[in-house]
């Protein structure tokens, strides 16, 4: 399908925007990428990127080459506007509060407005509370009430057209997912969603479902929670099976043979920032009905304390223990450390001196944390205690016969 409009604007250059900037770009698009960071925004416009993703740098590469892409710090006229800007939690004396932090998508919005014109779409990517996308359009009115003073009879259309596409993209799998994943798009209106979606569809290959944008964004919140909420419950059979005697993979193997149970693996906590983070987006919102939702995330946040006191209490055995942590990142064969329960126990273990440490994280240098990495073999060698914390390939492959001496605590499963 040919392009339905010539000019888009991407606010936040993340790990969300370049992709689909970029693949926007080498649809045909001019694409403009707007980023608040310098350093990103020279960055691309070198054709150069600063995070990583899979093929991502071939893709920027080219997409700035042909000349549709370019990147500034501020943003012009355009058809499109979509917004890809963080929404992290508050901070209160530097701590997260699990309350939604939406001002990014409102800066974002206050930034776009001067530039905007009747007609023109505008699109909130960025995994939201649910009312975020409306208060976009409030937000639009407020600094641009003549854009709604709309010929149209509301709610059918308005003038400026505002609509939520929540990304469900996969990290590592990026730019695949954004173009083969089925979509949910949700408009203050009828026409915003229709028209979200004939931009879509021109890029997209997955099939594409309209609703509102408060069951958009409550769509994309409920997915997450669902996963958080499932992970909970293995986490939480670990536990119990630790305290019955009962081995929890065997269990799990076992009861999963019933043709209507899947039970999801245990593990050392759950990580990253979407799953570990978007269901406090509901809590916050309904916090008497919430009730399963928070007690996973509880369930899910405690799981690393319960990992720590294991290993506390079989290094107690030893003069002067040596623990190797095999996995920091938040989950198998990926550098992202964001929010990883490996990376709690590891710095917990670390400072509450339970013995020398020795991490290992095959897929990263070392860069991003403020103690040594150690290779592979070098942390099996020395290690009394191993603890397995993140299923890499690289630890499934390890003979088992050389850790005899050693005592295991496998978070994951992989040496059962
Ligand atoms: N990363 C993922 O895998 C993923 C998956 C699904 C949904 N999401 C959601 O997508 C949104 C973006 O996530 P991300 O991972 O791309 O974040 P990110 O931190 O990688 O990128 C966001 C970018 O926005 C920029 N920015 C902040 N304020 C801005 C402003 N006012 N104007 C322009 N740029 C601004 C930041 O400098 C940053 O470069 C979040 O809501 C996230 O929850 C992320």
């Amino acid at each position: 399908m040919k392009p339905a409009a010539k000019k888009i604007v991407v606010m936040g250059l993340g790990y969300i925007g370049l992709p689909t900037a970029s693949v926007l770009a080498t649809k045909g698009y001019q694409v403009l990428g707007v980023d608040i960071k310098r350093n990103a925004v020279d960055t691309i416009n070198e054709g150069k990127i600063h995070i990583v993703e899979p093929d991502l740098d071939l893709l920027v590469k080219s997409a700035v080459n042909s000349g549709n892409l370019r990147a500034s710090l501020e943003p012009e006229e355009a058809d499109v506007f979509i917004l890809a800007v963080p929404t992290p939690f508050k901070k209160q004396d530097g701590e997260d509060t699990r309350v939604p932090d939406i001002s990014y998508v409102e800066a974002a919005t206050r930034k776009i407005c001067p530039v905007l014109k009747g007609g023109d779409l505008v699109i909130l990517e960025s995994t939201s509370p649910v009312g975020t996308t409306k208060r976009i359009a409030e937000i639009i009115k407020e600094l641009r009430p003549e854009l709604f003073d709309s010929p149209l009879p509301p709610p059918h259309d308005s003038p400026v057209h505002v609509a939520h596409c929540p990304e469900r993209v996969l990290p590592g799998h990026i730019l695949r997912e954004l173009v083969d994943n089925d979509r949910v798009i949700g408009g203050i209106d009828i026409t915003s969603a229709e028209k979200a979606r004939d931009l879509y569809k021109t890029f997209c290959n997955g099939q594409i479902f309209l609703t509102t944008s408060c069951t958009a964004e409550m769509t994309k919140l409920v997915e997450n929670s669902y996963r958080d909420v499932n992970i909970a419950f293995a986490n939480e059979l670990s536990l119990i099976c630790d305290k019955l005697g009962v081995n929890v993979w065997e269990l799990i193997e076992l009861a999963n043979k019933h043709p209507r149970v899947n039970i999801l693996r245990p593990g050392p906590g759950v990580g990253g920032h979407c799953i570990a983070v978007d269901p406090w987006f509901i809590v916050d919102a309904a916090p008497d009905q919430a009730r399963i939702i928070r007690v996973a995330r509880q369930v899910n946040d405690t799981k690393p304390h319960w990992v720590i006191a294991r290993v506390k209490a079989k290094a107690a055995r030893f003069r002067d223990p040596v623990i190797g942590c095999l996995g920091l990142a938040f989950k198998a064969n990926i550098d992202d450390l964001r929010e990883s329960p490996a990376l709690e126990i590891t710095r917990a273990l670390i400072a509450d001196k339970v013995g020398r440490v020795m991490a290992c994280e095959p897929n990263s240098n070392g860069e991003f944390t403020e103690f040594p990495l150690y290779d592979l073999g070098r942390v099996i060698a020395e290690s009394d205690i191993l603890v397995v914390l993140v299923d890499h390939d690289e630890f499934k492959m390890i003979d088992r016969e050389g850790l005899k001496e050693k005592v295991v605590i496998d978070t994951r499963g992989i040496w059962r």
